[in-house]
């Protein structure tokens, strides 16, 4: 089992990985580009985990023993003594690429790189890296301390090794891995761009409202979630450049047409669950 795991990005998913760690008994060094989305992180950190205690489902000694567990680290340098880093920065290729790029400088040559990516190709951010056999995808689902699903991505020239830490890693975590082949969207977010599409569509076309579409699907379709509820929880910025990516990679395929709803909703700043306000209000509940 490895002791120190880094993380980098400090946001939705960042957090939530870093909390699974921590819980599992692995020491986290978690980087962001700055203090405050740091200290945010660990906030929610804790709020989730007192949460558990009030439900029941973790004790009061597992919530003590994990929080120091936790580094928060504005230098990516300190990630230097970890094992295995994840990187969950935003979803955008340039910024991956450089981080894989000063990662491959600071970490030692034996420490895996995952990026937990939703749609771009590892081949390609590890073609930042001087030994790309490091370097794998590890792709959590929202919210990572919930959801059991980890894809694993062998890019072109993951190593047989690497693979195998990928898994031992995602088991000593408490999750399920599944490997998959480097295609745009893996599997999971490719089955799911036509549930957001067409969901933005019959909105878009005033054929239903956000509502009754959620309404629908959670309760005579049997989701957990509508699509409106989903996207407000990935964060709409997320969802939409997923969405673009992946309309991208497929050389402008119509069934991954991202839709002028997201795009309007970004400009305005209304990103979902994490902003406060997204297809629903969340000011009562924010983070
Ligand atoms: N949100 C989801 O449901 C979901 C699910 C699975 C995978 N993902 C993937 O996880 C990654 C992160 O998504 P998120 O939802 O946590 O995003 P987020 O917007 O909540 O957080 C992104 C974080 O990246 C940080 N960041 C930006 N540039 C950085 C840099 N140069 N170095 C370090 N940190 C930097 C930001 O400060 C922010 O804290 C993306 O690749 C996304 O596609 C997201």
């Amino acid at each position: 089992m490895i002791k120190h795991l880094g993380v980098v990005g400090a946001g939705t998913m960042g957090a939530g990985i870093a909390q699974v760690a921590a819980l599992a008994g692995i020491d986290v060094m978690i980087y962001d580009i700055n203090d405050t989305i740091l200290r945010q992180a660990l906030e929610r950190i804790k709020a989730d985990l007192k949460q558990g205690i009030a439900r029941g489902k973790l004790s009061t000694e597992k919530m003590a023993e994990a929080i120091p567990r936790v580094h928060p680290r504005t230098s990516l340098p300190d990630l230097h003594s970890c094992e295995f880093v994840v990187e969950a920065a935003i979803e955008d290729l340039r910024v991956k690429k450089d981080l894989f790029k000063h990662l491959d400088a600071v970490t030692k040559t034996s420490a895996v790189l995952a990026t937990n990516t939703s749609s771009f190709s590892v081949t390609a951010i590890a073609s930042a890296v001087r030994k790309p056999d490091r370097v794998v995808g590890m792709h959590f689902f929202n919210p990572a301390h919930i959801m059991m699903l980890v894809e694993v991505v062998r890019a072109q020239n993951t190593s047989e090794e690497t693979i195998r830490r990928t898994f031992e890693l995602a088991r000593d975590l408490g999750k399920t891995p599944v490997l998959t082949k480097d295609t745009p969207g893996f599997i999971v977010n490719r089955i799911a761009r036509p549930f957001y599409g067409e969901a933005l569509r019959i909105l878009g076309e005033n054929i239903a409202t956000h509502e009754q579409v959620d309404r629908i699907v959670r309760t005579i379709g049997g989701f957990r979630m509508g699509p409106f509820e989903l996207m407000d929880l990935i964060g709409i910025d997320i969802n939409f450049s997923v969405t673009q990516s992946m309309y991208d990679q497929y050389f402008g395929e119509p069934r991954y047409r991202p839709h002028p709803i997201q795009k309007r909703m970004i400009d305005s700043g209304t990103l979902g669950r994490k902003t406060g306000t997204g297809f629903y209000s969340y000011e009562d509940k924010k983070k």
